[in-house]
């Protein structure tokens, strides 16, 4: 089975969210599964930089504005087939935002490039290397499936929706430039409400619709969820499912991990959660010590962190924050670390948050919606105890700490809803009051560290998929 993977992020080349992690997991879980995947990235210098001996394969002459060339060669372990489009990607800054910290004007043309690669090599292959299945991710790979069409191609194709609140949309007077087909400008098309959408491009015309987690699949067709997409969604539930994402366990393994002081159980761990109050200029306290990780957007629900602040530190509690995002939140936060019981890194830091994730006693994660998450699986793994909103894959993923789950012995951390402050500061307190009943609480984390967390189960769901839908040719 042959899959080209089709993303605009991956780790380790380049990164601005779990995406990324995502799409560079996949291809391992999936070989030990019998998938040959192949991930189609745009050429941004991390990615061009990183290609080991590569080959060119395909050339372009005019790829949205330039001429191009297809890559194909190995980087940081995985089989990678790369855009070089210097017009489109040879530029300093992010995979979506200039230095100024705004959108690239030309992203549809950028994304549109991608996708075409896309259709392109689902229609005549890489060299002799044709995929039977294309595995698009999120807006940026949203119009495969029109050109796919009009380049007559017959792989079968997937869309993954990660993030529904990106829809990749811009004016139709770009139809032409994006070489879409003006036919199919209407609402069983790429049209999204009088414009033109890559991400409705995509969940109209993919064979098969996955999210990353079951929860977040049934949330999509609602309209508090669906952006304004809940209908599409509706519209396409047989095709639709929910596979809950991994991580790497190798990445992430508090028994080896060089970042950390490793730990394989419970009682090594407390030297990192002194370490890191070292570290973070944090004094020892009497109540838990909290961590965030993440982007600093509207999604993650960190206001809500900031209203319920007195309450942790009240309960003895610690709290610190790595990210970066929203400059009025990151000012806010950055005023709330004059407490000497909070600590705020604003920026992008790998090895601290595997420090961070090691030495805290729990991971608060509060987003308004959560596709699937990452960071609470990286608390589990680590005996993290996470604190989450009950939606989306944190919903799917936590083992709420009720009466009931606490009596059987199963739960792993704590869930509240409905996301607002008061539910928040509930279960806050919640988590101080386990916190001091010292055997309820190594339960707890004993539970999060035996969850499994990795690829298997998921990878196998994926490859159910894909050979239900090469079996329907
Ligand atoms: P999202 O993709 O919505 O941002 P996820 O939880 O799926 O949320 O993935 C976020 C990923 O980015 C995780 O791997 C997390 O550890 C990482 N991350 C987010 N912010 C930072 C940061 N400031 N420093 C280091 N890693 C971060
Ligand atoms: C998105 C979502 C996040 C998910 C990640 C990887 O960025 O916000 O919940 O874990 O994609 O699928």
């Amino acid at each position: 089975m042959r899959v080209l993977s089709i993303a605009s992020e991956c780790v380790p080349l380049v990164k601005t969210g779990g995406l990324a992690d995502v799409v560079g997991a996949l291809p391992a879980a999936l070989a030990a599964q019998g998938v040959q995947m192949r991930v189609l990235l745009p050429g941004y210098p991390s990615v061009i930089g990183a290609l080991e001996s590569p080959v060119e394969i395909a050339r372009f002459d005019d790829l949205f504005g330039g001429p191009a060339r297809l890559l194909a060669g190995q980087a940081a372990g995985l089989d990678l087939l790369a855009i070089d489009a210097p017009h489109l990607y040879d530029r300093s800054g992010g995979p979506y935002l200039g230095p100024d910290g705004r959108d690239w004007p030309d992203n549809p043309e950028r994304f549109a490039a991608l996708s075409w690669v896309g259709a392109h090599i689902g229609t005549k292959g890489a060299g002799d290397w044709l995929p039977d299945i294309l595995h698009g991710h999120d807006w940026q790979a949203g119009f495969f499936t029109e050109y796919l069409r009009m380049m007559g191609g017959t792989a079968r194709t997937i869309l993954t929706i990660h993030n529904i609140a990106f829809t990749g949309q811009t004016s139709p007077d770009r139809i032409g430039a994006l070489r879409l087909d003006p036919a199919r400008f209407h609402a069983d098309g790429y049209e999204y409400f009088g414009t033109v959408s890559a991400l409705k491009a995509g969940l109209m015309g993919a064979d098969r619709l996955t999210t990353v987690s079951p929860r977040y699949a049934e949330e999509l067709m609602t309209p508090e969820f669906g952006m304004g997409l809940d209908g599409v969604m509706r519209h396409r539930r047989a095709a639709l499912s929910g596979i809950l994402n991994g991580i790497d366990t190798e990445m992430w393994d508090p028994a080896t991990d060089p970042l950390i002081k490793p730990f394989d159980d419970l009682r090594k761990k407390a030297a990192n959660k002194k370490a890191l109050q070292a570290e973070l200029d944090l004094p020892e306290a009497e109540g838990p010590l909290c961590i965030i990780v993440s982007r600093m957007t509207q999604q993650k629900g960190l206001d809500l962190v900031l209203q319920a602040l007195p309450t942790l530190l009240k309960e003895g509690g610690q709290l610190a924050l790595l990210g970066s995002g929203d400059p009025a939140l990151e000012a806010a936060f950055l005023a709330a670390a004059d407490d000497p019981n909070v600590a705020v890194k604003i920026g992008y830091d790998e090895a601290l948050s595997h420090r961070m994730i090691a030495g805290a006693d729990a991971i608060l994660v509060p987003s308004r919606f959560e596709p699937c998450g990452l960071t609470q699986l990286y608390g589990l793994r680590y005996g993290t105890v996470p604190v989450v909103a009950l939606t989306g894959g944190l919903a799917d993923t936590v083992i709420n700490a009720s009466p009931a789950a606490l009596a059987k012995g199963v739960a792993n951390g704590i869930q509240f809803s409905p996301v607002t402050t008061e539910a928040l500061q509930n279960a806050l307190t919640r988590l101080a009051g386990l916190y001091k009943q010292p055997r309820t609480w190594s339960r707890l984390q004993r539970n999060a560290m035996s969850q499994p967390v990795g690829w298997d189960h998921s990878a196998a769901a994926y490859v159910s998929l894909y050979a239900e839908l090469t079996a329907r040719t």
